[in-house]
C-alpha cells in the first residue's frame, strides 16, 4: 500500500481479533513514528511498546475495547522540549498509518489516556519528569469503521482564504 493510499484508508479502529502481532511489525511501525518530522530535530520521544496480555488488560481503563488489541503502544514524550506536543502528534500519525500500511487498526487515545495519566506513568515505569501523551491501541481489526470528513472543497481554499 503506498502512503497516500494508508492515508486514506486509515480510521480509528477499535474492535480487534485479539491475534498477536510479530515483532518484527511492532518495530516497523515504531520506526515510523521515530522518523517523524520535529521540531529542531529535537526527537523528544521514546516509545514503549506493550505485548503483554495482563498489562494490555491493566491499561484497559482507559477503554474497555482495548482488551483485544495485540499491542499498545504509549507515547512517551520530553515536555520540556519545545514543540513537544506537536511533534508527539507528528509521531503519533505515522504511527497510524504505518499501521494502516500493514493491515493492521489502530486508534489514537489521548483523551482517555490523559485521565490516568499519572496511574499509567507509574505502571509503565516513566520518569516523573516525562509525559504520557497517549496510548496507541493496535490490532488484526475485526471492523473497519468509516467516518464521514469534510469534503475537499470545504476546507480547500486557493490564494486567500475566501478563495
Ligand atoms: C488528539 C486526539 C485525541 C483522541 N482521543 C481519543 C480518545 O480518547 N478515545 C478514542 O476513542 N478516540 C480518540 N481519538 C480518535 C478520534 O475520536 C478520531 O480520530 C476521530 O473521531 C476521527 O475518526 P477517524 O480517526 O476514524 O478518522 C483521538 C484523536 C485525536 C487526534
Amino acid at each position: 500500500m503506498d502512503a497516500l493510499e494508508a492515508i486514506r484508508k486509515r480510521r480509528s479502529v477499535r474492535k480487534y481479533t485479539g491475534e498477536a502481532i510479530p515483532r518484527e511489525d511492532l518495530e516497523t511501525i515504531v520506526d515510523a513514528g521515530r522518523l517523524a518530522a520535529t521540531g529542531g530535530n529535537r526527537q523528544p520521544w521514546d516509545f514503549i511498546v506493550v505485548t503483554d496480555g495482563g498489562m494490555i488488560d491493566q491499561l484497559k481503563v482507559a477503554a474497555g475495547w482495548m482488551d483485544k488489541a495485540g499491542a499498545i503502544i504509549a507515547v512517551v514524550m520530553d515536555p520540556t522540549s519545545r514543540w513537544w506536543i506537536e511533534d508527539g502528534s507528528a509521531a503519533i500519525e505515522n504511527i497510524l498509518i504505518a499501521c494502516t500500511a500493514l493491515g493492521y487498526g489502530s486508534c489514537w487515545l489521548e483523551g482517555w489516556t490523559l485521565r490516568h495519566e499519572n496511574e499509567f506513568k507509574v505502571f509503565l515505569g516513566v520518569p516523573e519528569e516525562l509525559r504520557l501523551l497517549t496510548l496507541i491501541p493496535i490490532g488484526v481489526p475485526a471492523e473497519w469503521p468509516s467516518k464521514e470528513k469534510k469534503p475537499l472543497s470545504e476546507v480547500l481554499h486557493w490564494e486567500t482564504y475566501t478563495g
